[in-house]
């Protein structure tokens, strides 16, 4: 293990540490004393301090060592604004950026690149500079989606990343433990600060038979989603282990990982095995493989490892599934499916059908799907619905391009748009319906909240294997089961659909495409940095102001919140992207989708001194104007869904003092406390109910102090006793120091002074 390995092909002198890894590892094994899973083992033996650290699942905060950053480019605006802030030179952790976040589908993808290019100038050559200067890899628009990149590039067997987006577990398709953060904390290990975690519980996932047919890997993680729901893996690692894994492509996996992130799981992974041996083979990494090798007990988990939980799946029964609307977790099997579109009443004919993404766009999805277009080809059709591919790297596409899947979609019908997120982030300039239109869209995307691909709450969208989507589009029709269900040719002949096939990895090799790689130089000092003050869209962070050390007194409620808040309801994307870098631009976007529980309605609050229905951003910033304080009251799992800092730092920005909720999202939580906000639970959740969004609260805020509740004052507007309501936190130590200095940064900053 004393080789030196370096960690990608595309840097020098990162080295894959398994000698320190073992170490580490020894040191915990000795005082823990019991068998270890897997994920233990690669967050253990990335600990701080080894010796020292308390360790406990699910209570100790652990104080890691990652190995890498990774940073998409709508979330690395704000992390390099805030890592230029703490002034040093350079990054003190391996750190890349990927601009995949920025460019919306239009026409395909060319000239959606070109027009990406031109629209967001500003920010790419902002990010262009600022990655030379500081030492970071720069992966040009036209590269691919971040998770694809990293997986071909970065990640390894072993190895801890984290990364600024919310389906960074991705690389647990390649035995990472890899963790979506917000941008507060990747500023800290960019900045060379070890990162905090709370030592994850283990959910154990036994895997065994072998799947076929249409079955695929997506379908395991949409029957987990339809299992633990999504808030199931709050807190968690989702372990897969058993005899089952070994069938399952090393993509395949990074796809069951990715959508772990719709259960709130803190990441997924999978023992190295020859799989991902494989996969680094083809990607050119086969000396990465042949290290983990020398190091592969470490990289499974021992005989006898305990998990907090086990989920058994027999891959021999498994069927494929298709989940939604509206949310990831309600997954109904492919045999049920056509019942359940008629007692929902969601709309039959299916508009769009959607593949690639971060979530399902190896060389393995991109063939079967060819497999199957081909096959409506051989019958004379071609696709009844939109169709739309986003190949997930330059690399995919051009092999797909030269072994002939993309001819083969295209001539069925398919748009081939641009390497990059596109429809998946609302970055779509959808036009076959109207807004508000009833209609119904499948993709092999991950995630599908109300409103995500194409800001029409109306619209029923779906998640399924890529095999689904494009059977489902030869159909036109939800109400199609290519396993039981006949179809005609252009003659008027039933036919049937054949099982898809194609190679889980390009024979060929693959093909690297077009160079979008940008190296930082070794000459870093003299590159600027240039910010417009003028901007619209890139704005220098001001600090926030230091806690006051007072307790608030009779400040109002700015919007109680009703159901599911996300973090697409806190800071919506779609248009707003585009203000990611600017903080006060994109503060008016400030929790404009959550419903308020007064009146049923989205952004319509009554200010609480005029008594005037308003915006809630506008709102706020009235009473900011009037140095006032505010609270939000949310229900359960607020803030879940993307790793979105903008989502803490808008109500930090416009005033706000503290959340308060029956539960959080574990990194909505954590970037709260970064950002020097109160994110605050009720001790008892049915307090939730005894609040009236008209009424007035004191917040005893110098009650804070570990593992103590604080105390809510409530003088409800409806007259009557003021009562006291008991809140509980998750604050420790340190992070009490974030919220008295005023954030993390703060912290940080008068640290690094002294
Ligand atoms: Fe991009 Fe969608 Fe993945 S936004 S990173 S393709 S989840």
């Amino acid at each position: 293990l004393d080789k030196k390995v370096e960690m990608t092909n595309s840097e020098t002198g990162n080295y894959i540490n398994y000698k320190k890894m073992s170490e580490n590892l020894k040191v915990v094994r000795d005082r823990l004393q019991h068998p270890l899973t897997y994920s233990e083992k690669v967050i253990y033996s990335h600990l701080d301090d080894p010796h020292n650290q308390d360790i406990e699942r699910g209570v100790s905060y652990l104080k890691l060592r990652p190995d890498r950053v990774a940073c998409q480019d709508a979330t690395a605006q704000m992390a390099i604004l805030q890592f230029m802030s703490a002034g040093m030179p350079s990054v003190q952790t391996p750190t890349t950026v990927h601009c995949d976040h920025l460019i919306e589908a239009q026409v395909g993808g060319e000239k959606d690149l070109a027009r990406a290019n031109d629209i967001n100038k500003e920010v790419y050559d902002f990010l262009s500079s600022s990655t030379a200067k500081y030492n970071i890899g720069f992966w040009k628009p036209g590269s691919g989606i971040i998770h694809q990149i990293v997986l071909e590039n970065y990640a390894f067997p072993g190895g801890l990343m984290i990364g600024t987006d919310s389906h960074t577990p991705n690389a647990g398709g390649l035995g990472m433990a890899a963790i979506g953060v917000g941008g507060a904390d990747a500023v800290d290990v960019m900045a060379g600060l070890p990162w905090e975690l709370k030592a994850p519980k283990v959910i154990g996932v036994r895997l065994t038979g072998k799947m076929s047919g249409w079955t695929t890997p997506k379908d395991i993680i949409l029957k987990v989603a339809g299992l633990l729901t999504v808030k199931g893996g709050t807190g968690a690692i989702i372990e897969y282990h058993g005899p089952g894994v070994d069938s399952l492509s090393c993509t395949g996996m990074g796809t069951i990982c990715n959508m772990g992130a719709e259960i709130g799981a803190t990441t997924s992974i999978f023992p190295f095995n020859d799989r991902m041996y494989d996969y680094l083979k083809a990607t050119k990494r086969q000396h990465i493989g042949d290290f983990s090798r020398e190091y592969a007990k470490d990289l499974r988990e021992d005989d006898g490892a305990r998990y907090d939980q086990i989920i058994e799946i027999d891959l021999n029964t498994l069927e494929p599934y298709i989940n939604g609307p509206f949310t990831p977790d309600l997954a109904t099997p492919l045999s049920k499916f056509k019942e359940a579109v008629k007692e929902n009443k969601w709309p039959e004919e299916l508009k769009v059908g959607l593949i690639g993404s971060c979530t399902n766009s190896s060389y393995e999805d991109m063939s079967h799907a060819a497999s199957i277009a081909r096959d409506a080809l051989d019958h004379g059709l071609k696709s009844k619905s939109i169709f739309t591919i986003t190949p997930g790297s330059e690399q995919i596409r051009a092999t797909i391009a030269r072994d002939g899947q993309l001819q083969t979609m295209e001539e069925y019908g398919g748009v081939i748009l641009a390497n990059a997120c596109g429809p998946c982030i609302g970055q779509w300039d959808r036009k076959d319906i109207k807004k508000g239109e009833a209609n119904s869209i499948i993709s092999s995307y991950n995630r599908n909240f109300t409103g995500r691909n194409d800001a029409n709450p109306a619209t029923h969208a779906f998640v399924a294997s890529p095999d689904i989507v494009v059977a489902m589009t030869v159909a036109g029709t939800l109400n199609f089961n290519p396993m039981t269900d006949k179809l005609k040719d252009k003659d008027g002949n039933e036919f049937m659909l054949k099982e898809p096939t194609g190679e889980g990895l390009p024979s060929r090799g693959y093909d690297p495409g077009m160079d979008t790689y940008q190296a930082p130089p070794a000459n870093r000092e003299s590159i600027n940095v240039a910010v417009s003050p003028n901007s619209d869209r890139l704005q220098i962070l001001a600090g926030f102001p230091a806690w006051d050390k007072k307790d608030a007194e009779n400040i109002p409620i700015l919007i109680k919140c009703q159901g599911k808040t996300t973090t697409d309801h806190i800071s919506m994307a779609g248009p707003w992207l585009k203000y990611r870098g600017h903080l006060d631009n994109i503060s008016n976007n400030m929790l404009i989708g959550a419903i308020n529980e007064e009146n049923g309605e989205a952004n319509k609050v009554k200010n609480a001194f005029t008594g005037a229905y308003d915006a809630v951003p506008a709102t706020a910033r009235d009473y900011k104007a009037r140095g006032v304080k505010w609270v939000v009251i949310g229900d359960w799992n607020y803030g879940e869904g993307s790793s979105r800092e903008h989502a803490a730092l808008e109500p930090r920005h416009l005033g706000g003092l503290a959340i308060i909720t029956r539960s959080f999202a574990r990194i909505h939580e954590t970037n709260l406390k970064k950002q020097g906000m109160l994110p605050l639970t009720f001790s008892d959740p049915a307090d939730y109910d005894k609040i009236k969004p008209e009424d007035k609260v004191d917040l005893l805020c110098t009650q804070l102090e570990v593992g103590k509740p604080m105390t809510l004052r409530v003088h409800p507007a409806a007259g009557g006793a003021a009562f006291d309501v008991s809140l509980s936190h998750t604050f420790n130590e340190p992070q009490i120091e974030w919220f008295v200095d005023g954030s993390a940064l703060n912290t940080m900053a008068r640290k690094s002074a002294n």
